[in-house]
């Protein structure tokens, strides 16, 4: 009898072996600063700004209120987006900017001329543009990223804006802009040629072996005005049953190759089922289209004529959840896109982050969309703003998560998705073992920074951090987002969801075991010996 119990025992522990993991034993994180992925580009951390809603009007700009300086900057907004540390900032849209007119937003504010925003059903006045953003641009300490208009605008029209921002002197546009009081050029580097121009939502929409043409075109004209500028090619996120993006992408890749810098791509998520494990898994959705981009890229880059410049990179310049404010009502007019967010939103959204730092050795930018009011962090009134959820883990890999990417071991728990939605309708997908740990390590000057989103909703999961490039050297500083529970949000005068610096913690030797809480993100401070 003992010896049957005996056996059983041990056909038990073979089994749990096999299957390669017992719940029993501690999850396991390996690091070894050798195994470097590539920089982390602080372009990782941008943000993006559309005359979209209450973004720019009511949002970071509200001409005549108390709460605005004299230039019509919101200075209660300006100080968290300060806080933010928004290395890269694109404007003017998105979509917008495929019916915008770059001229009407310059000179005197009384001239300039109201317009039909086609785009998101709005009076667009004009009274913020180039100028306007690029004066707050300064105050944020931000890069700009501007997108010009390959829908209803000329290649003409783009070369034209290149050469009033950044031609010091002499020719027609530079002056004019001298003659609108600034006497320095505004050297914008980053420049994309349209905004999602695959889409038959565009105006403008053009075909792959069109868009091509027009975007070569545009982009030797503006090349010529500014040699120094950097390009971004519109990429397809259209993953919907009848588009297959990679035929865009790989078209574009191929057409431009030899002139554009980045490939940009979008994607937002949603939990529209309200199915937490579906929602928790879209970052892994994430990394498999930077995958098979990066692979397209790869092809291209074999054969490309690049004398000595960089590879094409991914730009990530729209990202983030969307989905309760997305009907036809909520998705136009002045209170366009107003998501409320709440502690699941914030971890996706670490999640992405996370998503990013892995593949730093090819996504080198990315901007949330948008900064203020529209699918945002930040969520103002005509007297109050707060802090969304998502702010937060923006916040912390913003400040903190720089230097080499490291590609580390993560040993745990798996679970299995059901059929979900990603981008909501446009394509599904299944996941057969999403880690309850998603985790991206970044390290700098002896200092390991450990970003941890747990997403197992009930169970903390404690974990092994095992650094295999010395001890670990003295207290390891911890800081947490989280709340009491997954739909724990904040409002005006409630904050349910935000950082929170824990106490600090010591490992052993070259093992740390830490216990990363539910349904959080944990990012840990650790130097090495
Ligand atoms: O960010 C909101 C919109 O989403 C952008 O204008 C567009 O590019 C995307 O479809």
């Amino acid at each position: 009898m003992k010896n049957t119990v005996n056996k059983g025992i041990v056909l038990l522990t073979t089994l749990l072996l096999s299957v390669g993991y017992s719940s029993a034993q501690n999850a396991r994180i390996k690091i070894d600063v050798d195994r470097k992925v590539g920089e982390i580009d602080k372009k990782l951390y941008g943000n993006f700004v559309e005359h979209l809603g209450r973004c720019v009007y009511g949002g970071i700009y509200e001409e005549g209120s108390p709460l605005s300086d004299e230039k019509g900057f919101r200075k209660d907004v300006l100080k968290a987006v300060q806080d933010l540390n928004v290395s890269i900032t694109r404007y003017p849209g998105g979509n917008f900017v495929s019916n915008y007119h770059w001229k009407d937003g310059v000179g005197s504010k009384d001239e300039r001329p109201p317009r039909m925003e086609l785009a998101w059903n709005r009076l667009e006045t004009n009274r913020f543009g180039t100028n306007e953003f690029m004066e707050y641009a300064r105050l944020m300490n931000t890069e700009p990223y501007f997108s010009v208009n390959m829908g209803t605008g000329t290649i003409e029209e783009a070369q034209q804006w290149v050469e009033y921002c950044n031609v010091k002197e002499g020719p027609y546009y530079a002056e004019l802009r001298k003659k609108h009081g600034y006497t320095e050029p505004h050297n914008i580097i980053y420049w994309s040629l349209g905004n999602e121009m695959d889409g038959f939502w565009q105006m403008g929409h053009l075909n792959a072996e069109d868009y091509a043409k027009k975007a070569r075109e545009a982009a030797k004209l503006m090349k010529l005005t500014s040699p120094q500028i950097k390009l971004v090619a519109a990429g397809s996120s259209n993953y919907r049953p009848d588009a297959d993006p990679n035929e865009w992408n790989a078209t574009i890749l191929h057409e431009l190759r030899d002139v554009v810098d980045y490939l940009a791509l979008h994607m937002y998520v949603g939990n529209p089922n309200d199915n937490y494990y579906n929602y928790m898994a879209t970052p892994m959705v994430l990394d498999e289209r930077t995958r098979v981009v990066k692979g397209l890229i790869e092809r291209e880059m074999a054969n490309a004529i690049r004398n000595g410049r960089d590879p094409i990179y991914i730009a990530w310049d729209e990202y983030n959840s969307w989905y309760r404010a997305r009907d036809a009502e909520t998705m136009s007019g002045t209170r366009a896109l107003e998501e409320l967010y709440n502690l699941e939103d914030a971890l996706v959204i670490a999640g992405f982050l996370n998503s990013f730092v892995r593949n730093a050795d090819i996504v080198k930018m990315a901007n949330m969309a948008q900064l203020v009011n529209v699918i945002a962090p930040i969520f103002t009134s005509e007297t109050d703003m707060f802090l969304q959820t998502i702010y937060y883990p923006l916040q912390l890999f913003a400040k903190n998560v720089h230097g080499t990417s490291l590609d580390v071991f993560v040993d745990c728990e798996t679970y299995k998705t059901e059929e979900f939605f990603v981008g909501l309708g446009e394509s599904t997908t299944q996941q057969n073992a999403v880690p309850y740990l998603d985790v991206s390590v970044a390290y700098q000057n002896r200092e390991l920074i450990i970003n941890v989103v747990n997403r197992h909703h009930d169970k903390a999961i404690t974990t092994d951090l095992i650094s295999q490039s010395g001890a670990f050297d003295g207290a390891i500083e911890v800081l947490e987002v989280n709340g009491k529970s997954v739909k724990a949000k904040n409002d005006f005068g409630v904050t349910e969801v935000k950082t929170q610096q824990k106490q600090s913690v010591k490992a052993k030797g070259n093992v740390l075991t830490y216990s990363f809480p539910a349904h959080s993100f944990t990012q840990l401070r650790a130097k090495i010996k």
